[in-house]
């Protein structure tokens, strides 16, 4: 392809997309990250026209001629490229004239960054913590005490009721429970205090949870574990955590098949995950994974954009308070939560701060954890 063993080298090290194409947009040179976006490998792409991989009413094509009419660079952001046959990239692209060749486009095409994508995730968890705290305090105060008084005024029928409308006092005193003990689990969501923390060996939480899971909802799934033993200790609520990776546990058994079910838990350390985050004013590095992926059905389609905020659930039984609370505590925690998911392969990864090295061993304060 006239490019020297080395230059090729380096091209294909890169995660992007280089392509050099012909005054046709036929595919003259591509490189390693090329061919897997384009789902195809090299000797079957030269020659081949783009417009085969990507619909040629797609913003790119137009880029491209803007590029020779002006022989000038080009570039998009946010370009959705779709198709059947490479499926769907949200990329950057820039389009430069190729120095040597007339009419000859270098293009590169680069993928939207997995933080961009926890970036969106981000907001959307964070809406999802903040609406369900105002809707937690607004049913404690405005449900909790009015059901009080029925409840007291059921009670106070029933002692000179007949046995055929006791039964209709008791069945008021139930259902007034039922609502409280409903009303109660939002409870963990209103503003509360925060929480104590100590230092945690994260490895511990996912022992507990094994072992509740495993003797319990989980009897017919298999765990695989991968853990980096060497993992820090990260400031936190032992119990909370214990409760956010139960939930999260809880849901993929739900999801797995009732025979071959598997549920793998996995910690490692990531130096790169640093995080802008609007309500704190720098980069948050969040080194700490915890991940829970499992074999299951994946996560239906329609309920995707919304699935941390309360009551979304696609469950007939299923209350959608599950991954509210997992954001509420993870946020807690100054962490994040993310997903991905297709049919067979879900994943729910937590990303964490680490314990800053002055708290730990001594008593964590609030601030420390922020
Ligand atoms: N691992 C998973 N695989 C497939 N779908 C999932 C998974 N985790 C969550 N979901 C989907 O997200 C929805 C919301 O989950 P969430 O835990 O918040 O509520 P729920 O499980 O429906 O109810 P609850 O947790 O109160 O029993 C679920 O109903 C399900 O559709
Ligand atoms: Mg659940």
């Amino acid at each position: 392809m006239g490019h020297g063993g080395f230059a090729d080298s380096v091209l294909n090290a890169l995660a992007s997309t280089v392509m050099v194409l012909d005054s046709e947009n036929r595919i003259d040179y591509v490189n390693g990250a090329g061919e897997s976006l384009l789902r195809t490998g090299r000797e079957n792409l030269r020659g081949q026209d783009l417009g085969t991989f990507v619909p040629s009413d797609n913003p790119l094509f137009r880029a491209l001629d803007q590029v020779r009419a002006g022989s000038t660079r080009v570039s998009e952001y946010e370009v959705t490229l779709e198709s059947p046959r490479i499926g769907r990239h949200l990329v950057n692209l820039h389009a430069v004239p190729h120095q040597e060749v007339q009419g000859q486009v270098v293009l590169t095409l680069h993928e939207r960054s997995m933080a961009d994508q926890i970036d969106r995730q981000l907001a959307q968890h964070r809406s999802a913590v903040r609406s369900v705290s105002g809707m937690a305090s607004l049913l404690a105060h405005e449900v909790k005490n009015p059901l009080s008084g029925i409840r007291g005024a059921a009670q106070l029928l029933e002692l000179d009721a007949d046995p055929s409308e006791r039964r209709l006092c008791r069945l008021i005193c139930d259902e007034a429970d039922r609502i409280v003990a409903l009303v109660d689990r939002m409870d963990v969501f209103s503003e509360t205090p925060s929480l104590e923390r100590r230092s945690i060996n994260v490895h511990e939480v996912l022992e507990r949870v094994r072992q509740v899971a495993s003797n319990g909802f989980a009897r017919h799934v298999r765990f695989f574990e991968t853990y980096d033993p060497s993992l820090p200790p990260l400031n936190g609520h032992f119990d909370s955590l214990v409760q956010a990776l139960l939930n999260l546990v809880k849901n993929a058994a739900e999801a797995v098949p009732a025979e071959g079910g598997k549920i793998t838990l996995k910690t490692a350390y990531r130096h790169g995950v640093r995080l802008a985050i609007p309500s704190r004013r720098k980069h948050v590095h969040m080194p700490l994974m915890v991940s829970v992926q499992d074999n299951g059905t994946g996560i239906p389609e329609d309920i995707q954009a919304h699935l941390f905020e309360a009551f979304v659930t696609s469950k007939p039984k299923g209350t959608g308070l599950g991954l509210a609370l997992v954001a509420k505590i993870i946020d807690d925690h100054g962490g994040v939560v993310e997903f991905d998911s297709r049919p067979g392969r879900t994943t729910f990864r937590i990303m964490l701060p680490l314990m800053p090295d002055s708290a730990i061993g001594a008593p964590a304060d609030k601030e420390a954890a922020r």
